[in-house]
C-alpha cells in the first residue's frame, strides 16, 4: 500500500534558504537562527529550532523562519515548504502577469526524488529509445522531440503519478488516463502555443526529468506581458486557468538565460498529466 499523505523531505541548509528567500549575500550565517513552524491540527503551531543541514520529513506543510539574532523583531524571513516563493522560479516585469501567475502557475521544486526520477526514466526509456527524434515542420510547435502516452505504470511509478494528480487536481476531477511523456533532445525546444481546449481541461501538470529548462509564458493578446519560469530538474509545475488559457507557453532552447544566467538545457523528459476538457 502506498501512503495517502505526501511527505515533504527537507534539508535545512543555509544555502537553500538563502536561495529561496533571496537573502542578501552579505548576511552572516552566525547572525541567523532557523526555526521550523508546523501546524498541528487545531492545536496551533509548534516551533522548533534547527541547525544547518538537518534533514527531516514533514507530513503537513511547514514554515521556515529565519530569525536574525541581532534584531529578532525586524528581520524574519519565512518560506513555506509547499510552494517555493514565486520570486525564485519566476522572472517577470509585468505586475499583472506576476499576480496572475503567482496564482495559476505553481512550481514545486524537488517534487520527486532522484530515485523516483531514475525509476520513471527506466520505465519510459526503453520505449522512447526506439523512436527517432523528430524535427518538425516550420509551423509545428515542437522541435527535436519524441513522445509517447502511457496509461499503465509500474507500482512505484504509479504512486508518483498519483502524487502528481493529487497535488494538481482537486479530488474527483476527471482526468485523462493517459500520461503524456515528451522527450526533448538537447537541441529541442517548444514553440509558443496554447494546448488545444478540445483535448485538455483547465490544468496541465508536468514533472521535469534529466534537465532544467526555461518555460516562457506570453499573454496571447499583449506580447509585452510575459514571464520566464525556471523548471528545475525533478520539479513539478501546475499551470491552470488564466496561465493555461490566456498565455502561450514555450520551452526555450539550450543556453537561454534566466535572471541573466544561461541555463544549460540537456535532454529533458517531461511527464505530463492533464484533466478532461
Ligand atoms: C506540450 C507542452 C511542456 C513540457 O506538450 O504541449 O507544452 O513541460 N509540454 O514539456
Ligand atoms: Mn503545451
Amino acid at each position: 500500500m502506498t501512503s495517502l499523505v505526501t511527505r515533504t523531505r527537507l534539508t535545512f541548509s543555509f544555502l537553500y534558504l538563502k536561495r529561496s528567500v533571496g537573502l542578501h549575500t552579505s548576511t552572516k550565517k552566525k547572525s541567523l537562527m532557523l526555526q521550523v513552524k508546523q501546524s498541528v491540527g487545531n492545536k496551533g503551531h509548534i516551533s522548533t529550532s534547527v541547525s544547518n543541514r538537518t534533514t527531516s520529513y514533514f507530513i503537513s506543510p511547514v514554515k521556515l523562519i529565519y530569525v536574525n539574532r541581532n534584531d529578532p523583531q525586524k528581520s524574519c524571513f519565512s518560506v513555506s515548504t509547499q510552494n517555493n516563493p514565486v520570486s525564485y522560479y519566476m522572472e517577470c516585469d509585468d505586475p499583472d502577469t506576476k499576480e496572475i501567475l503567482a496564482r495559476d502557475m505553481q512550481v514545486i521544486y524537488d517534487f520527486i526524488s532522484e530515485k523516483e526520477e531514475s525509476q520513471l526514466f527506466d520505465e519510459v526509456e526503453p520505449y522512447l529509445r526506439r523512436l527517432k527524434y523528430e524535427t518538425s515542420h516550420w509551423d509545428d510547435a515542437i522541435h527535436g522531440y519524441r513522445e509517447t502516452e502511457r496509461k499503465v505504470w509500474s507500482e512505484k511509478n504509479k504512486a508518483v503519478i498519483q502524487r502528481v494528480r493529487d497535488t494538481a487536481f482537486p479530488a474527483g476531477t476527471p482526468q485523462l488516463a493517459y500520461v503524456h511523456v515528451l522527450d526533448l533532445q538537447k537541441e529541442g525546444y517548444i514553440k509558443p502555443h496554447v494546448d488545444a481546449v478540445k483535448f485538455c481541461g483547465n490544468t496541465i501538470a508536468g514533472i521535469s526529468l534529466l534537465s532544467p529548462s526555461i518555460m516562457r509564458l506570453v499573454h496571447t493578446e499583449d506580447k509585452t506581458k510575459f514571464a520566464d519560469i525556471l523548471l528545475e530538474r525533478r520539479s513539478l509545475y501546475i499551470m491552470k486557468d488564466s496561465a493555461r488559457y490566456d498565455y502561450t507557453h514555450e520551452v526555450l532552447p539550450d543556453e537561454s538565460k534566466f535572471k541573466g544566467k544561461p541555463v544549460q538545457k540537456d535532454r529533458r523528459i517531461s511527464v505530463i498529466c492533464r484533466n478532461e476538457p
